[in-house]
Parts: C-alpha cells; sequence; structure tokens
C-alpha cells in the first residue's frame, strides 16, 4: 500500500480515563419552536420534544442541542432572549423542562442548551432599565450607549453595519444611540460590566443544577470589545488584523471570560461541555476549543464545501491537524438552522468562490430569491449527494452535528411568502438576504392533517405539500428511505466507534475519497459518476439498500465493517 497518510486527533486512549461523551458524540439540532407543537398554538414546543424521545432515542443521537426556548419577542428566532433564566411560556414553564430532561436522560440522550452571550432582548430586563434611567447612568453602562455625531447626534456614533443589514446603532427616545451588532432588538452586552459576568455564571450554573450536559456558545468571538474612543470607521475595521486585538472581533480577551466559565463547567460530575460557535480564521480556533476555554468549537469548513472530493479531503485533515493542536475533537456540521439545507444545496450549481475559498453569495440564495426556480433544483441529486456526505461525515473521528429534518432528507422551503417571513435579515436587508425560514419549517411527522403531524394547528412557518412524502411515517420502517439510512449508519457508528484516528488510503481516482479508522472501519465515498470497486464487502450504502456488494456506485458512500474491534 503507498501514499497512507495519517492525521492524528487526540487519542481516546491517550489515558486510562473512559474517553468523554462529547468527543465522538452524535449531536441532533432541536429547533424547538419547529420540531413538535403538543399544545396545538401552531408552535413546537417543550413538551413536543418530550413526546418525540422515542423519535430521537430510535434515531441512536448521543445528544440534543436545543436552540433558544427562552422567553423572547422572537425578533431573530428565539436569539433574542428576554430572560435567560426561564421557559418561553408559549414553549412551556422549568416543569415542562425538567420532564422534558429527565425523558431524554432516561433513554441516554445528553442535552445541550443555546446561551447567547453577546446580546441579549430589549425586552430583558436590564435593558429596559437602561432605557428608562436615561444617559449617564449605571443602569446604561451594562449596554454600549454613545451619543450621537452631527447636528443634534442625529447621525450614528459611527458608520458599523450589523451582521443583519442596515447601521449597528439603534437610537433611543432621549436621543442616544446603543450598539447592536445583529437586529436592534439585539442590544450588545458590555461584556466589561462585572454584572454580565456574573449574571451569566449564574445561567450556566441554573441550568447546570438542572441538569443539563452542555452548552452551545452562539457568537463566542464577539462578546469582548475594545470601545475606547476615537472609534475606528467600519473601513478600518474591516482592515484591522484579525489577531486577537482586533476591537470587535476574536479578541484574546473573550477566553478570560471563557477562563470563569470553565471553572464553573469543571465545578461539575461530569464537567459540563461547551461548543464554541465562533466564525474565526481556523488557526484561532484552537482559542476557543482549548481545555482552558470552551473545550470544543464549530468548524464549518464542510458546510461551506462543494460536494467535492478535493475539498472534503483538504477540510478533514486540516481540521484533524487543529483538533490535534488542543485536547478537543474536531466537530463537523453539514446544516444548520442558519443556513440552506445540504440537500438542497447540492442538488443547484456549485457556487462561485471567493479567493479564500467561502461562497462569493451565499450558497442558494439566488435560487431562494427566485422562489425556488432559478437555477434549477435537481432534488434528486441534492438528496443522493447529501446522503453520501451525512455518510463520509459520521464515519469521520469527532463529533457530528445533525440539524432536524436532515434525517428525513428535507429540502430547503423556497415557497413562502414575503408577508409569512420571520427573519431579520429579510426585513433589514430589504429582501436583498431571504434569510433562514426555509430551512426553519416546522417538521413533516405525517402525511396527513393541517400541520402533518407537527401540531393541531396551522404552523406557524407554512409547509409546502411535498414535504408530506418526507413525513417520519412515510419513512418509518421503509427500507432504502433517508431516516432508516441514518438511523442503521448511527447504530453502525456506535458500535464501531474506535480510537480518534484515520488514515486516508490511495484510491487512484481524484472523484474518490478512502479513509480507514484504526479497528478497520474504511468508508469509501464515490463524488463522481462511475462505480468505484472495492476489495471488501460493502456493509451500508448511502444511495440504497443493496449491501455485501463490492461496487461503490456514482455520488454514494459506502461503509466497510471494522476488521477487528478495539
Ligand atoms: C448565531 C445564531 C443565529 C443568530 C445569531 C445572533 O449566529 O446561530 O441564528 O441569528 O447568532 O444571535
Amino acid at each position: 500500500m503507498t501514499q497512507i497518510q495519517h492525521a492524528h486527533g487526540t487519542r481516546a486512549s491517550d489515558s486510562a480515563e473512559p474517553a468523554p461523551w462529547w468527543r465522538q458524540a452524535v449531536v441532533y439540532q432541536i429547533y424547538p419552536r419547529s420540531f413538535a407543537d403538543a399544545d396545538g398554538d401552531g408552535l413546537g414546543d417543550i413538551a413536543g420534544i418530550t413526546s418525540r424521545a422515542d423519535y430521537l432515542s430510535a434515531l441512536g443521537v448521543d445528544a440534543v442541542w436545543l436552540s433558544p426556548f427562552y422567553p423572547s419577542a422572537l425578533a431573530d428566532g428565539g436569539y433574542d432572549v428576554a430572560d435567560h433564566r426561564d421557559v418561553d411560556p408559549r414553549l412551556g414553564t422549568l416543569d415542562d423542562f425538567d420532564t422534558m430532561l429527565a425523558a431524554l436522560h432516561a433513554r441516554g440522550i445528553k442535552v445541550v442548551v443555546d446561551i447567547v452571550p453577546n446580546h441579549c432582548s430589549d425586552q430583558h430586563v436590564w435593558f429596559q432599565e437602561a432605557l428608562r434611567a436615561g444617559r449617564g447612568s449605571p443602569e446604561r453602562e451594562r449596554f454600549v450607549f454613545r451619543e450621537g455625531t452631527g447636528p443634534g447626534g442625529e447621525h450614528p456614533p459611527t458608520d458599523w453595519l450589523s451582521a443583519f443589514g442596515g447601521p449597528a446603532w439603534h437610537r433611543v427616545a432621549d436621543g442616544q444611540w446603543y450598539l447592536h451588532h445583529f437586529a436592534p432588538e439585539q442590544p450588545d452586552l458590555n461584556w466589561d460590566h462585572p454584572d454580565w459576568r456574573e449574571d451569566f455564571v449564574r445561567t450556566l450554573r441554573f441550568w447546570s443544577d438542572r441538569g443539563v450536559d452542555g452548552f452551545r456558545v452562539d457568537v463566542a468571538h464577539m462578546l469582548t470589545k475594545d470601545l475606547t474612543e476615537p472609534l475606528p470607521s467600519q473601513a478600518e475595521l474591516d482592515a484591522m488584523p484579525k489577531d486577537g486585538l482586533h476591537r470587535t472581533i476574536d479578541r484574546d480577551d473573550v477566553h478570560d471570560v471563557y477562563a470563569q466559565w470553565r471553572e464553573v463547567f469543571n465545578s461539575y460530575d461530569p464537567p459540563r461541555t461547551a461548543v464554541a460557535e465562533a466564525w474565526v480564521s481556523s488557526d484561532r480556533i484552537p482559542l476557543y476549543a482549548s481545555e482552558t476555554s470552551l473545550g470544543q468549537a464549530f468548524n464549518f469548513d464542510l458546510l461551506i464545501a462543494d460536494f467535492d472530493a478535493e475539498q472534503f479531503r483538504r477540510v478533514v485533515t486540516h481540521n484533524l491537524e487543529l483538533a490535534g493542536r488542543t485536547r478537543s475533537s474536531s466537530t463537523w456540521v453539514l446544516s444548520n438552522h442558519d443556513v440552506v439545507r445540504h440537500a438542497t444545496r447540492y442538488g443547484l450549481p456549485a457556487p462561485e468562490r471567493r479567493p479564500d475559498g467561502e461562497p462569493a453569495v451565499k450558497h442558494g440564495m439566488e435560487w431562494l430569491r427566485s422562489g425556488g426556480t432559478d437555477p434549477r433544483l435537481d432534488r434528486d441529486l441534492g438528496g443522493r449527494r447529501a446522503r453520501a456526505a451525512t455518510l463520509f461525515m459520521l464515519g469521520l473521528p469527532g463529533s457530528s452535528y445533525l440539524y432536524q429534518g436532515e434525517e428525513l432528507g428535507l429540502h430547503e422551503v423556497a415557497d413562502i411568502s414575503d408577508g409569512e417571513r420571520q427573519d431579520p435579515s429579510f426585513f433589514r436587508s430589504g429582501g436583498e438576504d431571504v434569510g433562514r425560514d426555509g430551512c426553519r419549517v416546522p417538521l413533516p411527522w405525517s402525511r396527513e392533517g393541517v400541520a402533518l403531524g407537527f401540531g393541531e394547528a396551522s404552523p406557524h412557518l407554512p409547509q409546502p405539500s411535498w414535504m408530506a412524502d418526507h413525513a417520519v411515517e412515510q419513512q418509518s420502517g421503509v427500507p432504502g428511505s433517508t431516516l432508516e439510512l441514518y438511523r442503521r449508519a448511527l447504530a453502525r457508528r456506535r458500535e464501531w466507534q474506535c480510537d480518534e484516528d484515520l488514515e486516508w488510503l490511495p484510491t487512484g481516482r481524484e472523484d474518490v475519497l478512502h479513509y480507514r479508522r484504526p479497528n478497520g472501519w474504511e468508508v469509501v465515498t464515490v463524488f463522481g459518476d462511475a462505480d468505484h470497486a472495492v476489495s471488501r464487502p460493502v456493509a451500508l450504502l448511502s444511495s440504497d439498500d443493496a449491501v455485501g456488494s463490492r461496487v461503490v456506485p456514482p455520488q454514494t458512500t459506502a461503509w466497510i465493517a471494522p476488521s477487528r474491534t478495539d
């Protein structure tokens, strides 16, 4: 055998201790308002999750991550949190939360909750107090208030732009302006203020004491800011090196916050876990993934890659190397609540790339803008490639994040009318960015019914009729369905799990990747259009139910059983 390359993560067997659960977990992301609606108000809820605990268990996931379920005015789908230590009354109560936690724990499923520390809701009691208390008050110190510029201060303090479009400053009644990197209903917190530091420690303890196993930390790279005057312009901000001393992004001092959180996490047995959502350059990811910081960080490289062998291989090798720089494991993501679903991305022409490799426009955006007509979506090809990419991902060392509905082969929903849209990025960009509602449409559980089994009322986002074909009821027990493929793959993965190493094997083809795990579990993906022969019989195929063959069809991933068990 020639050209074997090794990419080592930290080996679980480096110590005598069993590897912590999170290192190689399959984590299923639930967007609670769109998962299951138990009380029939059109909005998913906590009791809905409890009612589907058996579904999650049969799927075979190790953990769920819940997007925010806290009280919220829903200016940003719940990422505008009005109270970090309660449940949105429309979604249930803290008792409902405890019941859900117990139901999932009883089935061996861990629970990770979303923590949103860069901003809160403008309905948060501290922000309301700040508005009332007026300029110069200690209450305003908890946020970033500044005087405007120009005559009467009528222009914002700077020309900074918010992530959802439009200015990053909003003017209040008395004439001052406050900073919001996202929607105006999401004021940024002043992390120099000790009150937030104490308050978030309280929040982490609040959920940890209830038994929550870990936290997903929203925009983890943006909390701390150097806001000494004079403030730079947007152009100056854009030109600043992102080396840890940037004024607003990925500052080294954010890790002082996480060092304090780490003490909290480690004061529990087992220690609570955290995963950073940090959109930073990959050489800065290990800072977030280090043992003294959050411990693990998302890597979105697979998510922004095309369905392409060379890109996938580069992403895997690079990220295993990065994970190896810390004692963390890598994470893998193909879909989440912020991006066009991967079945749809792969059914559209590959996007143009910027020099740094990122898509020139958000992938799928033009298609969404056209209402799903232009360019043409090849649903079958997208679905086939998506299953292949998922099986490729699930074989990798590290933890894999699945997004609700991908196990049903769901496509993005494009036909949502302007009047039904909810995402602030749609409103703030004047429709230029259609937003993320298309991946947040409530799940189809059954073929019939007003909400396809999601609940008894019409759902908060419309479900197109094609969703019925993807319903859980339609796929359950049906050989060859995407749902059954996920179930089988997760069961095998659990059986075959082993040390966090991977070795690339030569394939003789540029469009085929082949890797082997330490126990002999092999994964072969054909990205192109021709069959590929393998020497050992195939145990699982992403494109059909045939096992035992030695041929991997086009756009397909094959799993070959381990030759030995660890
Ligand atoms: C994160 C979330 C996204 C949210 C934003 C602001 O990127 O994933 O959904 O809009 O933060 O909280």
